[in-house]
């Protein structure tokens, strides 16, 4: 029995914060952290396949044209080599993730360097690998490809064009104002597991092991890609070794090991190498930020100015969300908010965690810095007294607003000395020490989410959902929801995901998933309260159930007959959303060390204390935020994709030039985490923490570096080279 909740408006009645059992909230462990430290959870590329072949992904290496012919002849030659697979599916931009419907508006068929072009399919990997290198490729002549984005002209996202007022004046008139211009690199996503599929068919039918996040829609995206009905394919993504965005669609190594099993008769792995993953998935796209912010002589924001440039390639939809938290985070009665996409030949730009803010709010955060500066104002107090009533552009009401709390508990924890800052004011040794802080903010996203929930004759549970756990910790959440509102331990809760045959989550991304299924969980488990209560001759609100009884002592198991009683719960954000502008927000302080002959930039200690409405799991939300913050020292200090600059393809594609935050870069983190309920944001009052964690974050640490040094860095990462360079003499 399928129950459909549509949420339209706040539910104030918390009824989670009236069950008996008293599992939500705690810091549980992963109850999948045992079978992944002990690598019995098994990830795409090691299900075993009966004569399973392997294939190796060959890719262009040129910028932009067309394939005319593949010769094969010297591949197929080659010992255990089976196939070699150039079926045009392979390279639609289907397989690309991003570009939802669209055909290729771009009649060339490679569009950036390193693109996907066809598969070898040989008996082991290495042969595979050797293979590829002997294709010949006739690629016809090659097309003009721009691959600068700053050197084409580029159009206008009018969706996100905000004029109101008159910026201009307003900064003329202005007792204090900043214009300055940032830029950003691009980032990988740079999970830890690579792309991987293993896929088999039984007649007709396609079953495929690969690491995604979004079954719900990668199984209508692999359909289109093969032209088959989704009736016909089965997915599973049980584990996942992380995704930030990377596998929100899939890629050419699902397509191509579909086709060539299909082809060869026989099931087919396919495992990027790091190289492909670099080079052929989504990157985030780099930008070039004009900040123009301006206030009275009491600090008020009096105008207020974004614009960035982004990039994607022809005909991709997806413009990277940089202004996404400026229309709502600070006043300023004149604004100005522009962005604009660059049509360049580069990779695919897409989705990488925290898309937008995490390149919008460093920007704007180091602004709001040099304005405190230029203001003579505490960087904290200025945030404080900037804090919108309501939405500036949309006029709506805040779902619930955290930032002050944030601001504040944070400043506390951290020993955030409010009186006037100067840089260079602290040195031992080779090192100046300074500090530097942030605000954080990450738009609230909830969708819709089914999910079933079993109350089984022998007292336990079991739910089932093609929701993915990317290393979130949405399994733990799911046992806590369950065993929270049926009255059971956690481990009596059975938790099967990433199963294209369950009813349909909503994926991971966004930092939409633990909201969105948690709502599907409440609502199948509502339902079956209620036909619990029923059965007791109670209202449902009544039914106070821990360890599998009532608070009167009937089990559970009496009360079920011998019968399993399920329910699907079907969640749908409603109206809601469009009466309030829902947000996590949070505060981000950082201390830093800067080598004075060097510009080397050690953080020494950063703090974060982030506002996200109900917490489900203290020690998962916590982990997320720990990892958002080591993404923030990645933005800050190291990572940035460089592209060659004659043909557009990325250099430094392996996790040794493209340098993520670890364990020598991140020192002792702390993590507060401020408690709300947000009764507008979903049915269980909670938002998305996923991404909160990065966003601004760079900012503290560029700040800091600033304090520190007195080198103000414009230019993200603020690499050795360019601290050096902004340092005073
Ligand atoms: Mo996220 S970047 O939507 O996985």
């Amino acid at each position: 029995m399928i129950v459909h909740e549509k949420q339209d408006n706040p539910d104030t009645a918390n009824r989670l914060d009236g069950m008996k059992q008293g599992v939500l909230g705690t810091a549980m462990s992963r109850i999948d952290g045992l079978a992944k430290v002990t690598g019995t959870a098994l990830y795409a590329a090691e299900y075993s396949a009966d004569n399973c072949a392997e294939g190796v992904l060959a890719t262009a290496t040129i910028t932009r044209g067309v394939v005319n012919a593949i010769d094969k002849k010297a591949a197929l030659a080659l010992p255990g080599v089976i196939a070699v697979i150039d079926d045009p599916r392979l390279t639609t931009r289907a397989a690309q993730g991003t570009a939802d419907e669209a055909p290729q508006q771009d009649p060339a068929r490679v569009c950036y360097w390193g693109q996907p072009i066809a598969l070898v399919v040989a008996e082991t990997f290495e042969q595979a690998r050797h293979a590829a290198k002997h294709l010949v490729v006739d690629y016809g002549e090659e097309v003009d490809a721009p691959v600068d984005p700053e050197a084409v002209k580029p159009e206008e996202q009018t969706e996100e064009t905000v004029s109101q007022g008159d910026l201009d004046a307003a900064m003329s008139a202005a007792a204090h104002a900043v214009d300055v211009t940032f830029t950003t690199k691009g980032h990988a996503s740079a999970a830890m597991e690579p792309h991987a599929a293993i896929a088999s068919w039984n007649g007709d039918d396609l079953t495929v092991h690969a690491s995604l996040q979004m079954l719900n829609y990668n199984i209508t995206e692999l359909a289109d890609a093969l032209g088959i009905p989704e009736q016909r394919i089965r997915l599973i993504a049980r584990y996942v070794g992380g995704g930030f965005g990377s596998k929100l669609g899939i890629s050419e190594e699902v397509v191509a090991a579909a086709i060539a099993a299909q082809e060869i008769g026989r099931p087919v792995r396919v495992v990027m190498t790091r190289q492909h993953v670099f080079q052929a998935i989504m990157r985030r796209s780099e930008s070039t930020q004009r900040l123009r912010l301006c206030v009275d002589a009491a600090g008020k924001l009096t105008g207020f100015g974004h614009h960035a440039l982004v990039s994607n390639l022809p005909g991709e939809e997806f413009a990277e969300p940089v202004l996404q938290s400026s229309h709502f985070l600070y006043a300023g009665a004149n604004r100005e908010l522009k962005l604009e996409l660059a049509r360049i030949h580069r990779m695919t730009a897409g989705s990488v965690r925290a898309p937008g803010e995490a390149v919008g709010m460093p920007a704007l955060e180091c602004a709001m810095d040099m304005l405190a500066e230029a203001a003579g104002i505490d960087p904290v107090k200025l945030r404080l007294m900037n804090i919108p009533e309501k939405d500036p552009e949309k006029g709506l009401p805040f779902s619930s607003h955290t930032l002050a709390d944030c601001l504040t508990q944070a400043a506390k924890a951290f020993g955030w000395d409010h009186g006037l800052r100067k840089p260079r004011q602290t040195r031992k040794g080779e090192w100046w020490i300074g500090t530097g802080m942030a605000s954080a903010a990450r738009v609230h996203n909830v969708m819709e989410a089914k999910a079933r929930v079993t109350l089984k004759a022998d007292g336990t549970a079991v739910v089932e959902t093609d929701m993915t756990d990317i290393g979130t910790g949405t399994y733990t959440i799911a046992a806590q929801i369950v065993g929270e509102m049926l009255g059971l331990a956690p481990d009596r809760v059975l938790v099967d995901l990433g199963d294209s045959r369950h009813p349909r989550g909503p994926g991971s991304g966004g930092s939409w998933g633990a909201p969105s299924i948690g709502s599907a969980l409440y609502v199948a488990c509502k339902a079956i309260r209620e036909e619990l209560a029923k059965r007791l001759d109670i209202d449902e609100p009544d039914l106070a159930l821990r360890n599998g009884a009532t608070s009167s002592g009937t089990q559970l198991t009496e009360l079920l007959r011998g019968e399993d009683l399920a329910r699907v719960g079907h969640y749908e954000p409603g109206a809601i959303s469009e009466d309030f502008t829902a947000s996590g927000f949070g505060a981000f302080f950082a201390q830093v060390r800067v080598n004075a002959f060097t510009g080397e930039t050690r953080v020494d200690r950063m703090l974060g204390a982030f506002g996200f409405g109900r917490v489900l799991n203290r020690k998962t939300a916590r982990s997320q935020c720990l990892g958002g913050i080591t993404w923030s020292i990645g933005t800050a200090l190291t990572e940035a994709l460089e592209f060659d600059p004659r043909d557009g393809h990325l250099v430094n594609g392996d996790l040794a030039e493209y340098h993520v935050p670890v364990n020598r870069d991140v020192p002792d983190l702390d993590v507060i985490l401020v408690e709300e309920r947000d009764a507008a944001a979903s049915p269980i009052q909670a938002k998305g923490i996923g991404e909160l964690g990065m966003c601004g974050g760079a900012a503290a640490i560029g700040n800091a570096i600033y304090n520190a040094s007195g080198a103000r860095v414009l230019d993200f990462p603020m690499t050795p080279d360019r601290v050096i360079a902004a340092m005073p003499d």
